[in-house]
């Protein structure tokens, strides 16, 4: 088939790897508005449920050379330091078939561009697209120029202009799909040499480890990035402040007023911050109604489709789910054509997905809660659940009870099947 992909992220790169380790040969274009590939941003977290795939692609060494693989997670208490928590991810390996690893966005970026032109994949840059033939299988440049595909597959992003495209041509009413989440994150990075030169901060970089601290409406995570250069921090906060007109000097000031009640360690890291401190407020994608067209000649993927608050990190471990769920689902199809129709396939691909990411975005949520939670009952019942139980499965156990306990999606076992 010749398949259109939109958006060269990381949703978009392994879509594009995933088809063309199809055993169905494809012509695959990925085309990206940017005049250039790259990813800005820091750190991410990825799951054994990401990395599972990339070893499967081949890509084991050029991952590991550029990752970090953290040994524990620990959970504290945010007044002073105390552990809830802690999680053992060196045994990930083992239980998942695959690590857990920290990685530099542009790294993996990079990592899953080459793959991509090795297979063959072809790109389109500076190729922002504008209008969709969500039926007929087209899509239209913003320089006017019209091309066909039997496939368009949209990974646009959070800010998706093919969501709201789509959502208007199945007939939903005409709405904003992405809502507020209530909270935002400072993004900064503190020199690991300055921390390990504190005798109070040195136990936080004595391993490669992420820490959490949890408090009354924020927490502080940190792990290592950038061969070990640099510790990543990321200040979740209340979503109620415009910092858009804010210098740096008061973004500092705002980091240090926001650590002066929590741990004396944060108080340290936070005045050990050289780098720029980014805010940003966290969105998420609403329920939407379809991610596919009626003919399937369009899906809509990735964060496009169900982006989420990032306290389980599993944004990126959902796009390479999507990405092979999709491609085994068009495999399907190609490889038998007369009996399963190709909007049959791609509303199986639905079916099995939108259910799972639903839930994986409330949970996502929940955990922010669950790590927010200001003094009183519920704080009391999940610090002794944390302390007792070690840590709850996030996903599988009961979305909202009481007991539900937070860790960066350390809960996520992966028995629910990619594949359909
Ligand atoms: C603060 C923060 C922390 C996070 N931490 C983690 C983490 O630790 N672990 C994790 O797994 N996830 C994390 N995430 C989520 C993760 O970053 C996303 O889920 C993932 O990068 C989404 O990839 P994507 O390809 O769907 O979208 P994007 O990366 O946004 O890519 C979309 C691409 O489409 C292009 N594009 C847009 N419009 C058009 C158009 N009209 N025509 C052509 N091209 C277009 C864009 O230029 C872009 O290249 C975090 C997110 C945030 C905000
Ligand atoms: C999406 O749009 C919001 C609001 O306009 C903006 O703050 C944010 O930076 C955009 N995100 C991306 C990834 O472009
Ligand atoms: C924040 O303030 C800026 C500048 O004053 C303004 O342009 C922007 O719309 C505000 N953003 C929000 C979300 O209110």
């Amino acid at each position: 088939m010749r398949i259109i992909i939109v958006g060269a992220g990381l949703a978009g790169l392994s879509t594009a790897i995933s088809l063309a380790n199809s055993p169905t040969k494809h012509d695959i274009l990925l085309l990206e508005s940017a005049s250039a590939l790259a990813e800005i941003g820091a750190g991410i977290q990825l799951t054994p449920v990401a990395t599972r795939e990339f070893l499967r692609w081949g890509l084991g060494d050029a991952l590991l050379a550029a990752s970090a693989l953290p040994k524990s997670w620990t959970l504290r208490r945010g007044s002073d330091g105390s552990v809830l928590n802690r999680v053992d991810l060196s045994a990930f390996k083992e239980e998942y078939g695959a690590p857990y690893v920290v990685i530099h966005r542009a790294d993996l970026h990079r990592i899953l561009h080459a793959r991509a032109v090795e297979l063959g994949v072809e790109f389109g840059l500076q190729s922002k697209v504008v209008d969709y033939g969500f039926e007929e299988g087209w899509l239209q440049l913003e320089n006017g120029q019209r091309t066909e595909a039997d496939v368009v597959i949209a990974c646009d992003g959070i800010n998706s202009s093919a969501r709201s495209l789509l959502m208007r041509h199945l007939g939903h009413s005409d709405q904003e799909w992405l809502e507020a989440t209530g909270w935002a994150a400072y993004r900064a990075m503190a020199p690991v040499n300055d921390v390990k030169a504190d005798s109070s901060t040195a136990e936080i970089v004595r391993e490669h480890a992420g820490n959490c601290w949890a408090d009354d409406q924020k927490s502080l995570m940190t792990y290592m990035v950038q061969g070990s250069r640099n510790l990543n921090l990321v200040f979740s906060h209340r979503d109620n402040v415009n910092t858009s007109d804010w210098t740096q000097a008061e973004l500092h000031e705002e980091f240090k007023r926001m650590a002066s009640d929590m741990d004396p360690r944060v108080r340290r890291l936070v005045d050990m911050v050289d780098s720029p401190i980014n805010n940003w407020p966290v969105f998420q994608v609403k329920t939407l109604p379809n991610w596919v067209s009626n003919s399937g000649r369009f899906v809509l993927i990735g964060d496009a489709a169900h982006a989420m608050a990032f306290y389980l990190s599993m944004g990126v471990s959902l796009a390479v789910e999507d990405a092979t769920a999709l491609a085994s689902a068009l495999e399907q199809h190609t490889s038998d054509a007369d009996s399963i129709t190709l909007s049959t396939a791609v509303k199986k691909f639905e079916e099995a997905r939108k259910p799972r990411v639903e839930l994986i975005r409330d949970a996502s949520l929940h955990a922010g809660t669950m790590l927010h939670l200001p003094p009183g009952r519920d704080r009391v019942v999940r610090d002794e659940a944390a302390l007792k139980d070690g840590f709850i499965p996030m996903v599988e156990g009961g979305l909202g009870s009481r007991e539900l306990l937070v860790g960066p999606n350390l809960g996520y076992k992966a028995t629910i099947e990619v594949v359909i």
